[in-house]
């Protein structure tokens, strides 16, 4: 069901807060190309830069790009590689543009499996851009749902072991504090390119109640136009949380949880 906006709602009321992407198909989009697969990937690192500064530029206060899933490490062992040296490349060439437009930039994930000579660089741009209140971008690095779920399970059954939690009181809220994202607002819309129609072990406890959109375009020529579309689509979508059209209408509060997640640092 479509709801327009009302004449007090502005576009930024209708932006998600926080966009998640899964960039997929830059594989398809080399091989098509008759390029090797990292070529797809390279490209891809411009999209990256390009619908980063699109998000800075609208406003939205959180993005979130699945660049390197846990399962990804099982890849041929020549494009891993050249992976973490894409990101090495990233991490250098996006810097000043990080920190001149007031960008903090996060990670989420295993992020100590990373080669050392990506970790650093990495981690000293994300310490240097902590202070930054523009957009948190945050890169998902070697990153899984369903491994995220086990590490939060692990520390909550550590804390009923040493008698600190008692198990009946572990509710959604003591789950959330053990994933990565605790200073991250659940994400309103994933955006998954290159036309498959799944989450692939991404965000899966955040995603209960995001919008889906899954574009056609392969990663690589992901722009703005596309961008602009999704966030057409996305600001049409009426979003009930579990309510009525009437009970959205009347403004009752979300039935998911009693008040709305405060960030920590709210943007
Ligand atoms: C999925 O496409 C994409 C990846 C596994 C890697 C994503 C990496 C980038 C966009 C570039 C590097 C990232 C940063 C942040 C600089 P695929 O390879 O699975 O495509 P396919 O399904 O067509 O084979």
């Amino acid at each position: 069901m479509t709801a327009p906006p009302t004449p007090t709602q502005t576009l930024a009321d209708r932006l998600p807060r926080h966009l998640a992407i899964i960039m997929d198909g830059n594989g398809r989009w080399a091989e098509e190309r008759g390029l090797p697969r990292v070529a797809g990937h390279r490209a891809g690192a411009d999209a990256v830069d390009r619908i980063t500064t699109a998000c800075r530029e609208l406003g939205i206060g959180y993005l979130t790009l699945y660049a390197f899933s846990e399962q990804n490490w099982a890849r041929p062992p020549e494009e891993v590689g050249a992976l973490m040296q894409l990101l090495l490349e990233y991490v250098q060439k996006e810097r000043a543009q990080i920190l001149d437009n007031n960008i903090r930039l996060s990670a989420i994930g295993e992020i100590d499996r990373l080669p050392l000579f990506v970790r650093g660089p990495l981690r000293e741009l994300m310490d240097r851009s902590a202070a930054n209140t523009g957009m948190v971008l945050t890169l998902a690095l070697s990153y899984g749902g369903r491994e995220e779920l086990v590490r939060a399970a692990r520390h909550i059954a550590r804390r009923v072991e040493r008698g600190e939690l008692r198990a009946d009181a572990v509710d959604a809220d003591t789950v959330a504090a053990g994933l990565y994202t605790t200073d991250l607002p659940d994400p309103d819309l994933l955006i998954r390119t290159s036309g498959e129609e799944r989450v692939s072990n991404f965000l899966l406890w955040q995603l209960a109640y995001a919008e889906l959109h899954f574009s056609p375009v392969r990663w690589p020529d992901f722009d703005r136009a596309e961008l602009a579309r999704a966030l057409a689509q996305y600001g049409a979508r009426e979003r009930r949380f579990g309510l009525t059209s009437a009970q959205v209408a009347a403004g009752t509060p979300r039935a998911d949880r009693a008040a709305p997640k405060e960030t920590a640092r709210p943007c």
